[in-house]
């Protein structure tokens, strides 16, 4: 974005506009727009067949390992094995970690697409064990192999959201999301704060369809609920067991999710069938956690919505809330009296109009007048109150003024709000005004 839009927040007066700024400033002050970023281009169509291709090579590694991809059994380490070459050979950084359930070994494979935000990480997963009694084709070999294809065309575009992403297949979910569960516990405090979103796919390609959102973050949820409207399919809320998949394991400790599934044993109702097609009074997948959930038991139009609908919201989703130096310019010039050794004074700065969350390098200008700046505590606080030191007091700090640029990491804070700029002077004798402070996003 080069462009930037210089606004002022609304305590200032119309005459201090008039007075002060009506050269820099626009006569109609507009909402801001958001200028098209490379991350806002629209998402690829996802290839069907390469979704296929994946699930075959998943039968097929089924099919050489005594039937089934279980936790503990080969078929599951060949399968991990598997997705971690194709992601390696397209220029992901892939870990795979290990860990103990049940007497065996489970693994995670996790790829990480280099660059974006590292503050600012979305994610997308999908488990990769099956139940030890068939090929587990559509539970979960459908949302592994969407998943994989999405991550190959991030690759394939070489794109550059402004989100850092990160994919993740989970071993051990059919043990009770073991695996998924295992990372979020083994992630310090400091890099789960850090997940913007987790985004799961389990069984997206039921045999007999419906297309259900999880009711979970409104952001991600309305995010699905969007592809679909655009293509002309109505969804309905996921309710057929939340907390049944690896989303539950980031919910927990309070990362937004959100997630598509196509049904499990749950019957199919007669007005599900009449939007959805398919057969009313028969399982959305009669082959749930059985032998016969293999590539037949796919129904293609849905594992191709699904798909296009996973890239849809990694592309959307991964935008971001950054801006490059340069970007929208929120000011307010009334000035505010310090009072000399007194309370603190604030200045609001209301900011409309944007999307999530602040930057992580929320750039704070302040102009206060002082006569010695070493009184001066300084704190920029959030629409919700968090305080952000800008400057302590100090003794020996005599010089006047403080006209400084901070960068602060507000990637916690809703963007939209009051911000307030609040200085108090602690010490004695000096005194002065806060003359301007502005924000830019
Ligand atoms: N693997 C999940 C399970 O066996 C499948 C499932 C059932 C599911 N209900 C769900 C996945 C609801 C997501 C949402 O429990
Ligand atoms: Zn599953
Ligand atoms: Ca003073």
């Amino acid at each position: 974005m080069t462009h930037s839009v210089h606004r002022r927040a609304a305590v200032v007066t119309a005459l201090a506009l008039a007075g002060l700024l009506s050269a820099a400033v626009p006569a109609a002050i507009a909402a801001p727009s958001a200028a098209p970023s490379p991350a806002a281009l629209a998402a690829p169509d996802i290839p069907l067949a390469n979704v296929k291709a994946h699930l075959a090579d998943l039968q097929s590694i089924a099919t050489a390992n005594g039937g089934n991809r279980a936790h503990g059994r080969t078929g599951y380490k060949a399968s991990v094995d598997h997705l971690k070459a194709k992601l390696d050979a397209a220029g992901f950084t892939t870990t795979v970690q290990q860990f103990t359930s049940s007497g065996a070994t489970g693994y995670n494979l996790i790829a990480d697409w280099p660059g974006g935000d590292a503050n600012q990480v979305l994610m997308a997963g999908a488990h990769l064990d099956s139940v030890t009694s068939g090929p587990g084709i559509n539970d979960n070999g459908s949302g592994s192999a969407a998943v994989l294809e999405t991550a190959l065309a991030v690759s394939r575009a070489q794109f550059a959201p402004a989100k850092h992403l990160r994919f993740a297949w989970w071993g051990a979910e059919e043990l009770g999301l073991v695996g998924s569960r295992y990372y979020v516990n083994n992630l310090p405090a400091a890099e789960r704060s850090k997940i913007t979103g987790y985004l799961n796919f389990d069984m997206i390609g039921s045999p007999n369809p419906g297309y259900f959102v999880y009711d979970d973050d409104p952001v991600i949820e309305q995010t699905f609920k969007d592809y679909f409207a655009g293509i002309g399919v109505p969804t309905e809320i996921e309710t057929e067991g939340d907390g049944r998949s690896d989303h539950a394991s980031f919910k927990n400790v309070g990362i937004p999710v959100g997630g598509l599934f196509t049904g499990a044993s749950r019957t199919k109702s007669s007005a599900q069938a009449q939007k959805w097609g398919g057969t009313s009074g028969q399982a959305f997948d009669r082959c749930y956690h059985s032998s016969c959930d293999s590539t037949s038991n796919i129904n293609d139009t849905a594992l191709d919505r699904n798909s296009d609908a996973i890239a849809h919201a990694i592309w959307t989703l991964s935008a971001g809330t950054t801006v490059p130096p340069g970007g929208d310019v929120y000011e307010n010039a009334a000035d505010v009296a310090v009072p000399d050794n007194g309370a603190a004074v604030t200045s609001p700065l209301a900011v409309t109009g944007r999307t999530g969350n602040a930057p992580s390098a929320l750039q704070v200008s302040v102009d206060i007048k002082h006569t010695w700046r070493g009184d001066l505590v300084i704190d920029l606080l959030a629409p919700d109150g968090t305080a952000y030191r800008l400057k302590n007091s100090s003794g020996s700090d005599s010089a006047d003024n403080v006209v400084a640029t901070y960068t602060v990491n507000a990637s916690a804070e809703a963007a939209n709000g009051t911000w307030q700029l609040r200085v108090q002077d602690v010490a004695a004798q000096d005194t002065g005004y806060i003359n301007s402070w502005k924000l830019t996003f």
